[in-house]
């Protein structure tokens, strides 16, 4: 009896030792036939970021994906914006004058106007494309849903869900509204449309671990900061990303600073994908490309988030051969 109680015990222990760094058999996995060009907030070096105009530049200037970040409106519609708040990139000082509220953001007294503190319709009043130049007038804070019918069939998506914990505490549920929305089109299931992959990207990994109990096999990858990289950039923390996503994102800099970061990541079988790459940012390097070459060709990540999906290199350099 006590034999057979230390047996089943010691295969339970065993069993709870290996099931977590299991392969995620069943769920999609990341492309790893070529490198990924990834346009950050569409082509935003260019246009308006999260304009319609900004997706579409970037399938025209070759992007294999193309990037929203999401937040919800007050009648919880999934809307592509970066930011929480829509002062930054939209009229909406001069259309809603008495709307914004004063809050202390980083250390400072600052009005804003949080997104979930206006309706779609309202939304949709906003001018999103003046502030960056007055070509792009009339632009629109798109929903995921115009997202989606503007490059369906013409490149992948590979939205990011900013801020669900913040949603959640007002009682949305972003990661089930992205379900939803996908469930919609069709676009639920990996491989459901071969001219769309679909991965899904958040710092937040509570909201991937959410979409997995919702059911979703799509790929899933964890975006990790270098100003809060937490307890992720190690060879176990790696493997603890493994449970709940099958690539990591972290910034250029933490791979700039500790590049075994790759190793560490394929050895967990995660992909590795960087962001962003964009002029101005661009370190030693003379150019934006030979920065994304570096990194794609010398250090061997997977793919990359770039302002400036024209600019990224389709070949190995021969110098980097
Ligand atoms: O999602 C990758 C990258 O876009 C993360 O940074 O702030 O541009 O969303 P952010
Ligand atoms: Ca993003």
């Amino acid at each position: 009896m006590l034999v057979s109680f230390f047996r089943i015990t010691g295969i339970a222990l065993l069993l709870a030792a290996i099931v977590p760094v299991l392969p995620l058999t069943g769920f999609g996995q990341y492309p790893r036939h070529r490198k990924i060009n990834i346009a950050h907030r569409g082509a935003s070096a260019y246009a308006p970021e999260h304009t319609l105009a900004a997706y579409r530049l970037a399938i025209e200037q070759g992007a294999d994906y193309v990037e929203p970040d999401l937040q919800l409106t007050k009648d919880g519609v999934l809307v592509c914006l970066h930011d929480a708040t829509l002062e930054r990139t939209t009229d909406v000082r001069q259309v809603y004058p008495d709307r914004g509220r004063v809050e202390m953001v980083n250390g400072h007294l600052r009005t804003v106007w949080p997104v979930v503190e206006f309706t779609l319709e309202e939304i949709k009043r906003l001018d999103a494309g003046t502030w960056f130049s007055a070509q792009y007038a009339g632009e629109r804070i798109p929903t995921l849903q115009e997202m989606l019918d503007a490059v369906r069939g013409k490149a992948g998506i590979y939205p990011e869900m900013k801020h669900p914990a913040r949603y959640a505490a007002l009682g949305l549920d972003m990661p089930r509204s992205l379900v939803e929305v996908l469930k919609n089109n069709g676009l639920d299931r990996p491989g459901a449309d071969p001219r769309t992959p679909v991965i899904i990207q958040s710092f937040d990994a509570d909201s991937l671990r959410r979409l997995r109990r919702l059911g979703c096999q799509l790929p899933l990858v964890f975006l990790v900061d270098d100003e809060a990289p937490g307890n992720w950039i190690s060879p176990a923390g790696m493997r603890r990303i493994r449970r709940f996503a099958v690539g990591v994102a972290p910034s250029k800099r933490i791979v700039a600073k500790t590049p075994e970061v790759v190793r560490w990541a394929r050895a967990a079988g995660l992909s590795v994908t960087l962001y962003t790459f964009k002029s101005g940012d661009t370190g030693n390097f003379p150019d934006v490309t030979a920065e994304m070459e570096h990194f794609l060709y010398k250090l061997g990540v997977d793919a990359v988030f770039t302002n400036h999906p024209d600019r990224f290199p389709r070949e190995q350099p021969p110098e980097l051969w």
